[in-house]
């Protein structure tokens, strides 16, 4: 048979072609089954969703991972209902299916997008041995509130890093070719603005300027539009006061009129019948009309539309065209995954799960996710030759489900291997290793425990403790208003303190907890994230010295929670603290009573700048960065400029780096941010190694929405900073002259 026919070639006017042939022997029953995506969670769904499945009545099904069950919901689409459309099966596979990667937030403090695409790849080969097809991620809301519990699943709070991570999973999930075995159909979420619900509270209201969505929360979704991601899914939350699962400007005007997105949209979960609870509609049938209006071609778990869409379209309120739109957007994903060829699938064609790639990439994954926050006189590594004994104590240094972290419906904990253990086996014949939990869990206010753990830690010469929050303390609903270590956590810390032993806090939480309480108690602090199946042996070889962190902030470690927002690109203010414009709340002269005082915006009760910054994170080896230069002090519209420095490695271990580029545009159209990311590289350096690190900038990466919601580069100053985070000091400046582009 000739290539053409063995086959159809799936460039996009062959599957045009298909889609309009079949869309012309649809029914509206049919037409309207596609846009219908079911809940296959209960019990043997092929029973139950047998006779919807031959009428032509569902579109899609989600939760259903038993291959068996899957092979034969798409036995009965594709041979017993009139036209044979296979079925899109969806499941939230957010990082990782088996093997578990460390939760997004923790993928993104690598900085490595090619290690966040393989995770993608390896979940994605895994989901798809359970026959699933579609997984709704990546989650890319830029996520500036860490008590919001889902900054868990999030990339952060940078539009540069969340945009990079963004398409890196897109490209690992979908593969350069969707119909490849073991690909699967990428889902962008939540669109849009969700991450900025009002006070951190899951699925409260946002208010977001039209230029601060285009600037901020837009950025990512067009990165992953402009990947060619495959599907969007709608956010649950009210947009400025249009819901956005009924909101025309982002599905309409945003997605398909600018960005010519050719994808498919998906409700998240029932969110077309929440229009109702909103307040934006009065009924499931208005809302059923504001969803397709607007274009929601698929909806998710609820019936709206397979209730109402056809006497809407019947009645004339909705066009059948639009329709016919849809179900086109959802049929070309169908194609594109190559399921009218096969819709099958047959595990064994697949790698095994948990294979030996899979725990490495996670490993690494781990490995380069945690960051260093503070090492007081270099306690880390330990080295194992100079000890003799070590404590570990806490709640999470043997928990191989809570180290998976939130959104792992089928995470084996079977493939999980804790700290506990991975230090037991990386130095336990040389070492003593005591070991007390001190609290059931990390809500625990029960310390009855805690004497037991002084005491093997006054035996020791040196104390682990592994804090953090439980998985269920993130996610989706899960969002906290004290975002404190919970229960006793920190009075364990200041028990262990007092032994006068060195302390190394070893993390693992779902969001940037608030440390102020405990930070100056201890001597070292590893943040581990939720590291997934193989946090146990990276923490290991970080602790040990076998590897170097190497992990940086996606997001800013607020001091109190009362800082909240606070983040790295920020705008000046008219009155911007400085260190010398603020008077703390004990220093107040009660004595000549002023009415006001540095007159800036900061708080009374603490410091104006975070504890940790966006971008932070040490290492064991010493880097600096030295002899930053630009290629042109000036350039025009439309060239390029390169700003480099010298980065240095003067310790005396190999390690690697994520150098970082930030720039301010001091004037503009609209206020500018004092810092925006604009490049970024992981660099190893050999002790005494003295690299070059460019950075090439067109102008068009300076670019924003004006006042106008025009996109433009202006002319005028910038400063640009290089170093190793966010707070870089090593600063060069250029400009873009006015003229022609
Ligand atoms: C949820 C989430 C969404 C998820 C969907 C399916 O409520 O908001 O992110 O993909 O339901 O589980």
């Amino acid at each position: 048979m000739s290539a053409s026919q063995e086959k159809p070639k799936k460039t996009s006017e062959a599957i045009n072609e298909r889609v309009k042939a079949l869309l012309a022997r649809m029914t509206l029953t049919e037409k309207i089954g596609q846009m219908c995506q079911v809940d296959a969670s209960a019990g043997y769904a092929p029973d139950y969703l047998g006779e919807d499945l031959r009428a032509g009545r569902i579109g899609s099904v989600l939760n259903v991972v038993d291959v068996n069950a899957v092979n034969e919901l798409q036995r009965i689409a594709v041979e017993e209902s009139r036209l044979g459309i296979p079925l899109l099966v969806g499941r939230d596979v957010i990082h990782g299916f088996r093997t578990i990667m460390p939760i997004p937030l923790g993928q993104a403090a690598s900085w490595n997008p090619d290690l966040v695409a393989e995770g993608a790849r390896v979940a994605a080969l895994e989901a798809a041995t359970a026959g699933i097809n579609w997984t709704f991620a990546p989650m890319i809301d830029i996520s500036r509130d860490a008590r919001w519990g889902r900054i868990a699943e999030s990339l952060g709070e940078c539009v540069l890093l969340a945009s990079r991570l963004a398409v890196a999973m897109v490209e690992g999930f979908q593969s350069d070719d969707p119909a490849a075995r073991g690909a699967i159909a990428a889902c962008a979420k939540h669109f849009a603005g969700y991450g900025a619900v009002e006070s951190g509270r899951d699925y409260a209201t946002t208010n977001i300027p039209e230029t601060k969505l285009r600037n901020v929360y837009m950025r990512p979704f067009n990165a992953a539009v402009d990947a060619g991601v495959m599907s969007l899914m709608t956010s649950f939350s009210d947009l400025n006061g249009i819901p956005a699962t009924g909101n025309e400007f982002l599905l309409r005007q945003v997605l398909r009129d600018e960005w010519k997105f050719d994808g498919f949209v998906v409700s998240d979960w029932d969110s077309i019948r929440q229009l109702q609870i909103h307040g934006l509609t009065e009924n499931d049938r208005e809302s059923a009309f504001e969803a397709a209006a607007a274009g929601v071609d698929m909806e998710m778990a609820g019936d709206a539309y397979n209730t109402h869409l056809g006497e809407l379209v019947e009645c004339g309120r909705i066009d059948i065209n639009d329709v016919d739109v849809a179900v086109a957007n959802i049929l070309r994903a169908k194609f594109r995954l190559g399921l009218f060829e096969s819709a099958s699938t047959d595990p064994e064609a697949l790698p095994s799960i948990g294979n030996d790639h899979a725990l490495e990439t996670a490993q690494q994954a781990a490995l380069q996710s945690v960051v260093m926050l503070k090492n007081d006189n270099a306690v880390l590594p330990l080295c194992a030759e100079k000890l003799s004994s070590i404590a570990i104590i806490g709640p999470l240094s043997d928990a191989p489900y809570q180290q998976l972290g939130t959104w792992i419906f089928d995470g084996d904990t079977d493939l999980s291997i804790t700290p506990m253990h991975a230090i037991h086996s990386l130095v336990g014949h040389d070492l003593n290793v005591r070991y007390v939990r001190a609290m059931e869990h990390s809500r625990s206010k029960v310390n009855d425990a805690f004497d037991d753990a002084v005491e093997i830690a006054r035996d020791s010469d040196a104390a682990v403790l592994f804090l953090g929050e439980e998985s269920i303390l993130s996610g989706e609903a899960h969002s906290r208003a004290d975002i404190n270590l919970p229960g006793d956590q920190a009075e364990l810390v200041r028990r262990i303190r007092e032994t006068g032993k060195p302390v190394i806090a070893v993390i693992l939480a779902g969001r940037p907890l608030t440390l102020t309480n405990i930070v100056d108690q201890v001597d070292a602090i590893l943040y581990a994230w939720h590291p997934g199946s193989m946090g146990g042996p990276a923490i290991a070889d970080l602790l040990f010295g076998v590897e170097s962190p190497s992990g940086k902030l996606p997001a800013t470690f607020p001091r109190m929670v009362g800082q909240i927002p606070i983040y790295y690109s920020q705008k000046n203010s008219g009155k911007p603290a400085t260190r010398d414009n603020i008077v703390h709340i004990d220093d107040i002269d009660t004595r000549a009573p002023q009415t006001s005082f540095g007159m800036s915006a900061f708080h009374l009760d603490t410091h104006f700048t975070p504890l940790f910054a966006f971008g932070h994170g040490l290492s064991y080896a010493d880097f600096a960065y030295e002899n930053i230069r630009v290629s042109a002090d000036q350039i025009g519209l439309g060239d390029t400029v390169t700003i480099s420095a010298d980065l240095v490695n003067k310790g005396d271990v190999a390690a690697e780096e994520v150098a970082q580029l930030y720039i301010r545009d001091l004037v503009g159209n609209v206020t500018r941010p004092v810092r925006e990311l604009k490049g970024f590289k992981r660099l190893r350096l050999e002790p005494g190694q003295k690299i070059t690190v460019d950075f090439q900038l067109h102008t068009d990466d300076l670019a924003f929405y004006g006042r106008n919601m025009q996109r433009m580069t202006e002319p005028g100053e910038f400063h640009a900073w290089v170093g190793g985070s966010s707070e870089a000091q090593l600063r060069t400046e250029f400009r873009i002259a006015a003229g022609d582009q």
